[in-house]
Parts: structure tokens; C-alpha cells; sequence
């Protein structure tokens, strides 16, 4: 494909999103006009995908100067770089299957323009930040994330003194992480295993690690799909509620020993290890939508082998000293962006409508806040919900004031 090419597929892919994000859509319409951004300098790390595209184009119709890095080295969409650098002038630096050094390479890039507000997928801006280049702090007035492992690390920043400067939890939104964890999530990485394999799901046993939103998203759906569907937890509330939920409850060791397919979505390392494999079945697949690849012991598992091949894009075959062979799906990387295409529009609309508005708002409070975790203002997540339904045509029910009065009376019984 020539680079025009490669640019026009990306500018008719950034449109065909855009159909369904009428609420950001509605923000950067509202934005050609107020500016509330004017002048400020954006530097943001995502998932450089067409949703993400039609987010910073809302940023830059609000005044910001955005540029743009991908927050994983295998989700980037080549075509929608193209488009965002040529067509859109947005500097984006970001390449598909690009090696460590140039993504941490394209991560300095976007901090070379002194950004004033870093929107995170990961802590990846923050973390170089504090780390290595401490002399953009004075410039910095706040900060975004985007996802739950980001959050948790920006959480334990905050707790052991180090974290320099105000961020918003964006995942922490209940227009966020109800939506697009869940829905997007299940309905992605489902997506992402049926790219990489085109085998049946129906009637495997599926074993979900991990029920937080996103698990709770994927067993869903994998049930739906007619799968046997076990969920492994560490957590004895999630664990009963995975039960009630009407799924299977077990320990790693025993759905080690019984699944098919195995999807990751923990946030921790290592959760499917060296004893795991070992008792696997033949021909399992393994496969992880947490952020970082470090849910599955990829190394472990190469060590375990005594061959490793590529099979097909996205599928590498790991062959045991028993002949037995395992499937590693798109390297332990999230499957939903690395196979798929990541969460549909639909969802990603709420999430990024709450990254434009928290960024608005964060310049309108820069003075007021302290180097804390904040959660999205619940104004801002209530107008997101508000704003959605609106775009879908759908019409709520409101209180009358006698059923207002009802609920705020204590003296009212049988
Ligand atoms: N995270 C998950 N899916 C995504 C998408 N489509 N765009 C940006 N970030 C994402």
C-alpha cells in the first residue's frame, strides 16, 4: 500500500468511528467555537486506534496542540498514524510490532513537546516522567488514565509520596469501566481469539482468570458464544459472585488441568505459570487482554518447550517434551488490540467523552488540586450517561416532585 494509500484507509476508518461517537462528536462540534483548551499542550500515550483518533481530534478542535504515542508496541493501527501525521496534523509516533527502544523512543518524543496535560493508557508518560525526565514536572498542571493497571500504579505512586502531580482516574468513571471494560472487553477479546484462531468456542471450556469488569465481560460473553465457562479469582467476594453469576469457580491448578482456552484479565503477573502449563491439556490456547503482557510466563513457557514456532499471525505453538503443544495468542498481548481492533466505538465514545471533558476540566481547576488520584467529577460521568442516551434517542423517566419528597422523608412507612 502506498503512503496516500495508507493515509485515505486510515481517514475513511477515523469517519466509519465517528458514526458511532456522537458524544464526542458533540464535544469537538461545541469546541470549534469555546476553545476551552486553547493553547494548551497535550501529550498523550494510547492505544492508537480510530476511536483514539477521533478523541485527539476533539483535542485539537478544543485549542490543544496534541501529539500522540501508542500505549502498547502491538496495538498500534499503522493506517491511522498515517492519517493522524498527514492528514489530521496531529503528530503521532507510533508503529506496529515496534521493538522496546522505539516505543520508549516514541514515549520521549511526545514528552520533547513539554506537554502541560499527560492522558496516560498505562502510566507509561507518568512513570518516564517521574523517572527520567523530571525537569517537564514545572510545566506539568495535571494528568488522565485511562485503564485500571494504570490507575493502580499512579494509586501506590500517590501512597509512597512520589506522584508529582493531580490525575483523574478516568477508568475509575462508572460511564467508563461499566461500559468499556465490560462490554468492550468481552466483546473484544472474544473478537481478538476468534481473528487469531477461527476455531469454534462453543462448547469448550473457557477459563477466564480474573473477574473484575473486564472478566466479568468476557464470561459473559464466552457463555454466550456456548462455552463451558470456569473463572478463576483470588478475591472471595468476586469469587462468589462469579458463582451466583452461574459460572464455574476453581484454582488455577484445576483449571489448568481442564480448560481449552485460557484468557488472562488480571493485572498481575504470572497468574497462568511453569506448574500450569505442565498439566495443560494438548492444544490449549493461552491468551491475555490484561494491560501488560506479564499475565502469562511467557518466559517460563519458552523454557518449557522444547521447540517454538509461528504457526500463524498471532499464534505461536510451543511444543513440550511430551509432544503436547500449546497456542500462544499475539505474544501475551492484549488480544482485543493486538489481533482485533479494540473496544467498538459504542463504549469507547463514554471513555473518551470523560477523557475531553476531565481535560476541560482540569484547566479550569489546575490551581485547586493537589498531587493526588482524583476520580472523574460526578457531573462530568452523570452528563456522559446523559449525553449517550440522548445521542441513542432514548428517554428517561424523572421524579415527580411528590416522589422527591418520598425519598428524602424518613417518616413514611406501612
Ligand atoms: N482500549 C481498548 N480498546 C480501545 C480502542 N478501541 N481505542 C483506544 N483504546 C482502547
Amino acid at each position: 500500500m502506498t503512503k496516500k494509500e495508507l493515509v485515505q484507509k486510515g481517514v475513511a476508518r477515523i469517519n466509519w468511528a465517528r458514526i458511532k461517537m456522537p458524544v464526542v462528536s458533540a464535544i469537538a462540534e461545541k469546541w470549534k467555537e469555546e476553545k476551552p483548551l486553547k493553547g494548551i499542550r497535550i501529550g498523550a500515550c494510547l492505544h492508537v486506534t480510530t476511536e483514539t483518533a477521533n478523541l485527539v481530534i476533539a483535542l485539537k478542535e478544543g485549542g490543544a496542540s496534541v501529539s500522540l504515542c501508542a500505549s502498547n508496541p502491538l496495538s498500534t493501527q499503522d493506517d491511522v498514524t498515517a492519517a493522524l501525521n498527514s492528514a489530521y496534523g496531529i503528530p503521532t509516533y507510533a508503529k506496529r510490532g515496534e521493538d522496546t527502544n522505539t516505543y520508549y523512543q516514541h514515549i520521549l518524543n511526545v514528552l520533547d513537546t513539554a506537554p502541560q496535560i499527560t492522558m496516560d493508557d498505562g502510566a507509561d508518560l507518568v512513570s518516564t516522567i517521574h523517572t527520567q525526565k523530571k525537569e517537564l514536572l514545572k510545566e506539568i498542571l495535571a494528568g488522565t488514565e485511562e485503564t485500571t493497571t494504570g490507575v493502580i500504579r499512579l494509586r501506590s505512586m500517590e501512597k509512597s509520596g512520589a506522584l508529582a502531580y493531580p490525575i483523574v482516574a478516568v477508568n475509575d468513571a462508572l460511564t467508563k469501566h461499566l461500559f468499556d471494560n465490560r462490554y468492550g472487553t468481552g466483546q473484544s477479546s472474544l473478537d481478538g481469539i476468534l481473528r487469531a484462531t477461527n476455531y469454534l468456542i462453543a462448547g469448550t471450556n473457557f477459563v477466564v482468570v480474573g473477574y473484575g469488569w473486564c472478566g466479568k465481560g468476557v464470561a459473559a460473553k464466552a457463555r454466550g458464544m456456548g462455552a463451558n465457562v470456569s473463572v478463576v479469582e483470588v478475591d472471595p467476594l468476586r469469587a462468589l459472585e462469579a458463582l451466583m453469576d452461574g459460572f464455574q469457580v476453581m484454582n488455577m491448578t484445576d483449571a489448568a488441568a481442564a480448560g481449552d482456552i485460557f484468557l488472562t484479565v488480571t493485572g498481575n503477573k504470572n497468574v497462568i505459570d511453569r506448574k500450569h502449563f505442565k498439566v495443560m491439556k494438548d492444544g490449549a490456547i493461552l491468551a491475555n487482554s490484561g494491560h501488560f503482557n506479564v499475565e502469562i510466563n511467557i518466559e517460563a513457557l519458552a523454557q518449557e518447550a522444547v521447540e517454538q514456532k509461528d504457526v500463524k499471525e498471532n499464534v505461536v505453538q510451543y511444543q513440550m517434551a511430551d509432544g503436547k503443544k500449546l497456542f500462544l495468542l499475539a505474544e501475551g498481548r492484549l488480544i482485543n488490540l493486538a489481533a482485533a481492533e479494540g473496544h467498538p466505538a459504542q463504549v469507547m465514545d463514554m471513555s473518551f467523552a470523560n477523557q475531553a471533558l476531565v481535560s476541560a476540566w482540569l484547566v479550569k481547576n489546575q490551581k485547586k488540586l493537589k498531587k493526588k488520584v482524583y476520580p472523574v467529577p460526578e457531573e462530568i460521568d452523570s452528563l456522559v450517561a446523559r449525553l449517550k442516551l440522548e445521542s441513542l434517542g432514548i428517554k428517561i423517566e424523572s421524579l415527580s416532585p411528590e416522589q422527591v419528597e418520598y425519598l428524602s422523608s424518613w417518616q413514611s412507612g406501612t
